[in-house]
């Protein structure tokens, strides 16, 4: 096939060509230094066969519009995690690509808006009968007030951001100054709303999901472990060292692993809430739930990530290796679930 790798990227006026150059550095030096996730994923399709054209966007959709005009590939595989180097604005491509009709793997503007806003996925969860931990929001200027069945501590996030942008121990707050001075800070830093989440003890774990419809795989789950002897239950979070910091995970014993035992009523349990959140939040072909069990055996989400990060060693493209994909092949299935899709529409 022939297909169109887009991505966003800090180049501007960058063509195919330099892509191709960079690419083959940063490829030839996959060893010392991981290659940026378009240039992997570009390397698995032509891998596979396919003819992959390169086609970084940074803020100009018609530059894109004009590329694929001039293309014409039968599927573009959609790596954009940014517009305008705004994460909130990732829709912007898949929204272009619907309109002009393009093939395209992932989800559609609509999941990504929705599972992006940690609140609204939230509500369309909790309406599918998944439990979710209370929340509150509030807009930039907004007075704070705080409902009076919200129990501390809670956990104080941006609302639309992702990659644990934000997301510190200063985070979990025990009472209402702490919460305030977080939340302020939250605004001036985001220029967006924030959350504040009840407080969920449990196990850290993500779920990878590669499918649609009927033809549906949960991969094995993967688990961030924190040492217990160096840590109490609120410190053990997915904070922004503890999710890519080698040196500070190293220092605090955080590891990702495959998941430690599940028991086998908690796991049919994540799987069943992994089937209909995929489909109450309109995802499609890959996603990635963050879940937590709690020490009862109860199994919360906090929030689903429609465009996972699909990076070689990473947790998703770990999941897909243990479940008998090695990199390209994962790579493959995305593509192959995408054709499937438009096949059977
Ligand atoms: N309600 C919560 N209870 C406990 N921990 C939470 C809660 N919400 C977030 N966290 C912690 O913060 C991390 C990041 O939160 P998440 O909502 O997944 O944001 P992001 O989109 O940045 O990944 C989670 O992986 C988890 O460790
Ligand atoms: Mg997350």
């Amino acid at each position: 096939m022939r297909i169109v790798v887009t991505f966003d990227t800090p180049y501007g006026g960058w063509d195919h060509p330099d892509h191709e150059r960079q690419m083959a550095t940063e490829v030839a030096a996959w060893k010392h230094d991981e290659p940026e996730m378009e240039y992997q994923i570009a390397d698995a399709l032509r891998a596979r066969g396919h003819e992959v054209v390169l086609v970084g966007v940074r803020n100009d959709l018609q530059y894109l519009v004009q590329c694929l005009g001039e293309i014409r590939p039968d599927l573009v595989f959609n790596a954009v995690e940014a517009f305008h180097g705004n994460a909130g604005l990732e829709y912007m491509v898949p929204g272009m690509l619907e309109a002009e009709g393009y093939r395209y793997t992932g989800s559609p503007p609509l999941a990504l808006l929705v599972s992006r806003n940690k609140a609204m996925s939230k509500k369309i969860l909790a309406y599918h009968g998944i439990r979710v931990p209370g929340f509150v929001t509030w807009r930039p200027g907004e007075t704070l007030t705080v409902p009076e069945t919200l129990r501390y501590p809670l956990i104080v996030k941006p609302l639309q951001s992702d990659a644990s942008a934000g997301i510190a121990q200063a985070s979990v707050v025990q009472d209402r100054a702490a919460l305030v001075e977080r939340v302020t800070m939250m605004h001036a830093r985001f220029d967006q709303p924030a959350i504040a989440e009840e407080f969920v003890d449990g196990r850290e774990l993500y779920v990878s999901i590669i499918g649609n419809g009927e033809s549906f795989d949960i991969l094995p789950i993967t688990e961030m472990v924190f040492d217990k002897r160096r840590s109490r239950p609120e410190e053990r979070i997915a904070t922004q060292s503890a999710k890519w910091d080698e040196e500070y995970r190293g220092r605090k014993g955080i590891r990702n692993v495959f998941a430690r035992p599940i028991s086998r009523a908690a796991r049919a349990r994540i799987e069943e809430i992994c089937r209909t959140a995929f489909r109450a939040l309109w995802l499609r072909d890959y996603a990635r739930l963050d879940v937590r069990l709690a020490p009862d055996g109860e199994v919360w989400v906090l929030e689903a990530n429609a465009n996972p990060f699909i990076s070689y060693g990473h947790d998703m493209a770990n999941a897909a290796d243990k479940a008998g994909m090695e990199y390209y092949d994962f790579i493959q299935r995305l593509v192959d679930e995408a054709v499937a899709r438009y096949e059977h529409a």
